[in-house]
């Protein structure tokens, strides 16, 4: 502020010597006061922002978890990128109508999901899939994004919503993301707050990328009962590093959930084959899990934390209930191409290659369950660096 001040007496001085006759001297206007801009609209102080760039982690999420973050060198979350993400995901000035944003569809609460199969977009239309919950996100080594991985990585993802013409509306047709830049120039607080996270006023859909891909990517979630318990027994140096001891916060029944999720067969039905622990992202090396006979599309799933906050299940939503899931896996695995052979009958058997019957006990089942109900991070859920940010 001062050194714009003294900027502009310097100029008012030095014209006033050059043009000694004018009658009016242009006088530079001030730096606008970001911060109180931002402020005025935003909850959002920019010399005190939540920490998004570096959480306190638990003991288990070590270095070799750590490393499996997706996140580009030339992106790497700081506190400032993912705040303006923030406000970009919460804006719905970011579809056509001003009706609504990432959260509608990504609901906080709903383990930023939607309870709904499908989910409305701008103009009432539904969606094709449904939605995604976001924690850990940045988990997926595999990089791509979408049930079906149509999307290159998380910065490629996130402002194809926008694009929709169901979700968001701002197509080709309308403008594309050209037409949202002219709004959000219009809006106060964005040109304050590209500047203070990028070092100038100018709208790009590269930086919106990058912002929003951060703000996905800070949604790491630590704090589930799983997490207490793991952390709990955490030794690196045996296998797992130790997640096959039973956790003390867990009742027996969870244990046992546990174990099956965990263990290969005869003891366990390797469900973390393909859900990795700690951060129940998706393998990279999944396959399809057989929910259609001749399937030759491989799908993704977002991680399973807080996947008992909000169903349904799977990409079209068809489980109502992780009950339902359950037995799906129990019974209900679909030969096709795209099956992965972790979900076959081994070769050398009979039937090798046939989809896999568990052949789990009631018991089984209700532990499976009771173990994914494990997973749910509360404090995710309502922690407020991942709420709305708008006054
Ligand atoms: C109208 C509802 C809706 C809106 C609005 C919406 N999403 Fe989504 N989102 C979905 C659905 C549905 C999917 C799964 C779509 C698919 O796979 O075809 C999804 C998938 C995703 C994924 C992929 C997650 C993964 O693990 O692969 C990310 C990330 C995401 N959305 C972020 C966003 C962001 C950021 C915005 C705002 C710019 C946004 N979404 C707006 C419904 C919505
Ligand atoms: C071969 C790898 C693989 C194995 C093994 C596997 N899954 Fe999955 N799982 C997937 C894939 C892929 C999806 C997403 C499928 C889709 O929606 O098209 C999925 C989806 C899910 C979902 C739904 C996620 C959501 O957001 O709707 C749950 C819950 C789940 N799996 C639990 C389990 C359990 C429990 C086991 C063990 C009995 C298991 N999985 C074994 C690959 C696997």
């Amino acid at each position: 502020m001062t050194k714009h001040l003294r900027l502009s007496f310097a100029i008012l001085a030095v014209s006033a010597l050059v043009f000694p006759f004018c009658k009016k001297t242009e006088i530079t206007d001030p730096a606008p006061d970001n911060l109180a801009v931002i402020q005025k609209y935003l909850n959002l102080d920019f010399n005190n922002l939540p920490n998004y760039a570096n959480p306190a982690f638990p003991v288990h999420y070590d270095a070799n978890v750590r490393a499996q973050d997706n996140a580009p060198s030339l992106n790497p979350v700081t506190n400032a990128g993912a705040a303006l993400g923030r406000v970009l995901f919460y804006d719905k000035n970011l579809s056509r109508n001003n009706t609504i944003s990432c959260a509608s569809c990504h609901v906080q609460e709903k383990a930023f999901s939607d309870e709904s199969t499908f989910s409305r977009g701008f103009e009432g239309g539904l969606t094709g899939a449904h939605s995604m919950r976001l924690a850990n996100a940045n988990f997926y080594t595999a990089e791509r994004m979408f049930w079906n991985k149509r999307a290159q990585d998380l910065e490629d993802q996130v402002t194809q919503p926008v694009k929709d013409p169901v979700e968001m509306g701002f197509d080709a047709t309308h403008g594309g993301f050209g037409a949202l830049i002219a709004k959000m120039q219009g809006l106060e607080y964005y040109p304050a707050l590209f500047e203070e996270v990028f070092g100038s006023r100018e709208i790009t859909e590269e930086k919106a990328k990058r912002a929003l891909a951060q703000f996905v990517r800070s949604m790491v979630s630590t704090g589930s009962r799983f997490d207490a318990g793991f952390a709990a027994v955490y030794n690196p140096a045996l296998p797992g590093a130790g997640n096959g001891a039973p956790f003390p916060n867990f009742t027996q029944q969870e244990n046992r959930g546990k174990q099956l999720f965990i263990l290969g067969p005869p003891q366990g039905v390797a469900c973390a084959a393909c859900h990795n622990l700690p951060t129940f992202a998706l393998n990279q090396t999944s396959l399809s899990n057989g929910l259609n006979a001749g399937e030759t599309v491989v799908f993704k799933s977002p991680s399973l934390k807080n996947v008992a906050v909000a169903g349904p299940f799977m990409h079209d939503g068809r489980f109502a209930t992780l009950e339902e899931v359950v037995e799906h896996y129990n019974s209900g695995v679909q030969p096709g191409p795209a099956l992965d052979p972790r979900l076959r009958i081994p070769p050398g058997q009979p039937n090798a290659g046939q989809p896999l019957r568990l052949n789990l006990s009631a018991d089984d089942k209700a532990a499976l369950v009771a173990f994914l109900r494990t997973l749910t991070d509360e404090a995710m859920l309502t922690d407020p660096k991942f709420g709305d940010p708008f006054r």
